[in-house]
């Protein structure tokens, strides 16, 4: 090993013990028209890298404002969020963002939808189109990429709008409440979907997935552990770890074993304050 090697395995066993997202004490208060919002009281928490956690909580709890933290959108009142163990200070180029709202751009195909990011990032059209192919495919897109999103299903515009965050291959995927606008039954394949196109064997090339829904059966099948809420202003009630292995498959979402979890989940939800505890 030479000593740049040497310096390179110390970097990287440092990084991997860095929690990929960190939320430390972090508040949020909004300011608009003369009036203070307390939004997000205090929040902390690590994501390590590679995991899949769900955020759930009532309706105006917060949620999408600590995703806009951890994609540099906007900075905390107090405390620090850091990736890497560093604390954010803007949008990175290593961290993708998948809306509910259909986020499609209508004018362009499907293939120029998914390879979008990449054009913005100036990345050459044949690379970019092999890029984007390879996510059509792995999306059960492939036939349909000169058709325009008008021309395609909710669900199908949707797994275009994850296509388009997984052929920048970020390492890190915000998604917020995604299948929100969609039905029951469409839900759950486009989250199959998901969870295919995610999964690796190999830790260290799943990318880490911050995912915020108020399906609780949804954020227990997907996740590795679920972050529940409380009410606004929001603080993190508790953390509930999901024992499911996997893959996850069709058959473990009606499973005694994911219902139970589903409880536990639920039972949080109602749980009181910490301070009122
Ligand atoms: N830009 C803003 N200005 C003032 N208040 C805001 C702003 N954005 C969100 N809020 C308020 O902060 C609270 C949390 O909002 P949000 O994070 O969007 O909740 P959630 O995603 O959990 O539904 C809500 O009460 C909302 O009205
Ligand atoms: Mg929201």
């Amino acid at each position: 090993m030479t000593a740049i090697d040497m310096v390179r395995a110390a970097q990287r066993e440092e990084l991997s013990q860095t929690p990929h997202i960190d939320f430390d004490a972090v508040a949020v208060m909004y300011d608009s028209r003369g009036r203070t919002t307390e939004a997000v009281r205090e929040v902390s928490g690590q994501v390590p890298r590679g995991a899949f956690v769900s955020i759930v909580g009532p309706s105006g709890c917060g949620k999408t404002t600590l995703l806009d933290l951890v994609a540099g959108l906007r900075a905390p009142s107090r405390g620090t969020v850091r990736i890497d163990g560093e604390a954010v200070s803007g949008p990175r180029k290593d961290t993708a963002i998948v809306f509910q709202e259909d986020s499609t751009l209508h004018w362009r195909s499907v293939l120029d939808n998914v390879a979008f990011g990449l054009e913005v990032r100036q990345v050459p059209r044949s690379e970019r189109t092999a890029r984007a192919r390879h996510v059509i495919e792995a999306l059960g897109l492939t036939g349909f990429e000169k058709h325009k999103p008008s021309e395609l299903s909710g669900g199908m515009r949707q797994r275009v709008a994850i296509g388009r965050a997984f052929a920048l291959d970020p390492r890190l995927l915000l998604m917020d409440e995604p299948f929100g606008a969609l039905d029951q039954l469409t839900r759950r394949s486009v989250g199959d979907v998901l969870l295919d196109l995610w999964w690796s064997e190999e830790p260290d090339e799943r990318k880490t997935v911050l995912f915020v829904t108020h399906d609780t059966t949804e954020a227990v099948f997907l996740s590795d552990e679920v972050w529940v809420l409380s009410a606004r202003p929001c603080e993190l009630l508790t953390r509930v770890p999901v024992p499911l292995s996997r893959p996850r498959t069709k058959p473990m979402m009606t499973s005694p074993e994911l219902q139970q979890v589903v409880r536990q989940v639920e039972d949080a939800l109602d749980l009181p304050r910490p301070e009122d505890r």
